[in-house]
């Protein structure tokens, strides 16, 4: 149920299509503190006061920085904000990214998460898959999903996701436990999920792309330039803007450390995209 383009659902949230990722707010290598943690509140103060609802987060940010900033910036939390986190993973002590999903382990991570945000009740928990080195990988995930439903039947998390999985992982975890949102790597430049995102779509389950702006080396091209100066935006508008044209249940959560950028990145629905431009953009794929 979309109950108006610029809105969507996540369980049962409505919300606006552009939301905030703060993964950007942790320290470099997003390990340990941001340089400037005066600046990081305001860049969360802002999103809220600009009407951000949905704020993507993990306490691996930091790791448990990013999770204490937002809890600093906002809490206690408006009415209607969606805290988004994912668990299904650790960082070890030099800030390797270690999977981490047994029930046991599942179940310490909602705490901390608890915890570090200050909520009773977590809006949406999404388990991130960690079979491959580099993107989605084959294997079974009904373990932690069939952990996580029962932290959810305790009363510990509203709603779940999926991150980081394949099509076969998604019918597994949708044969446990309901799923209302997916978060993959895309964008305008890596569209392996293609096919996906039109089949949740079609399910009425939202899609949350994570690097939507290219992530640590953000996308540039000649093409997103140009289309960028004919339709008087930036170009991260632009691919921000294709993203939004792409499915109604394409869900943002573009990360910066910049208010400036924040500012930027929340008017890109402003960002009108003809059929031609979409099709010189749609390009871009098959020559990334
Ligand atoms: N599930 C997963 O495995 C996973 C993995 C990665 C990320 N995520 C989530 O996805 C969110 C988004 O990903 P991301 O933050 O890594 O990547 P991203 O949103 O694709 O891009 C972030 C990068 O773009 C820059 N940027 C942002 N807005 C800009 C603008 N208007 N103009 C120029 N540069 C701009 C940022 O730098 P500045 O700080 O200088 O603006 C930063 O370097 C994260 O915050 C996180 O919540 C999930």
């Amino acid at each position: 149920m979309t109950t108006d383009s610029r809105t969507f659902h996540l369980g049962p949230h409505s919300v606006r299509r552009i939301g905030y990722g703060a993964m950007q707010l942790a320290g470099p290598g997003v390990f340990g503190p941001p340089a400037d943690r005066g600046a990081a509140l305001s860049v969360l103060r802002e999103a809220v006061a600009r009407g951000v609802d949905h704020i993507d987060t993990s306490d691996v940010y930091g790791p448990h920085v990013t999770n204490q900033l937002i809890r600093e910036a906002l809490h206690p939390y408006p009415d209607g904000l969606v805290v988004a986190t994912k668990v299904g993973m650790v960082r070890g002590p030099t800030g390797s990214w270690d999977p981490a999903f047994s029930a046991a382990e599942l179940e310490r991570q909602v705490h901390e998460n608890l915890t570090n945000l200050g909520k009773d009740v977590l809006d949406l928990v999404y388990f991130r898959a960690s079979f491959g080195a580099t993107g989605p990988a084959e294997g079974s995930i009904e373990a932690p999903l069939t952990a996580l439903a029962e932290l959810r039947r305790r009363g510990l998390l509203r709603s779940i996701g999926l991150s980081n999985v394949t099509r076969a992982q998604i019918d597994e975890g949708r044969s446990v436990t309901e799923i209302v949102a997916v978060q993959n790597h895309y964008n305008l430049v890596h569209r392996d999920d293609d096919t996906l995102v039109d089949a949740l779509a079609s399910d009425g389950i939202a899609y949350v792309p994570y690097f939507p702006l290219g992530g640590f080396t953000p996308i540039q091209s000649r093409v997103l330039d140009e289309v960028a100066e004919r339709v008087g935006a930036t170009p991260m508008q632009v691919a921000l803007a294709w993203l939004l044209r792409r499915s109604p249940n394409v869900l943002l959560i573009p990360g910066t450390s910049s208010v400036a950028h924040l500012v930027e990145n929340l008017a890109s629905d402003s960002t009108s995209l003809d059929a031609r431009d979409v099709e010189r953009l749609n390009l871009l794929s098959s020559v990334a």
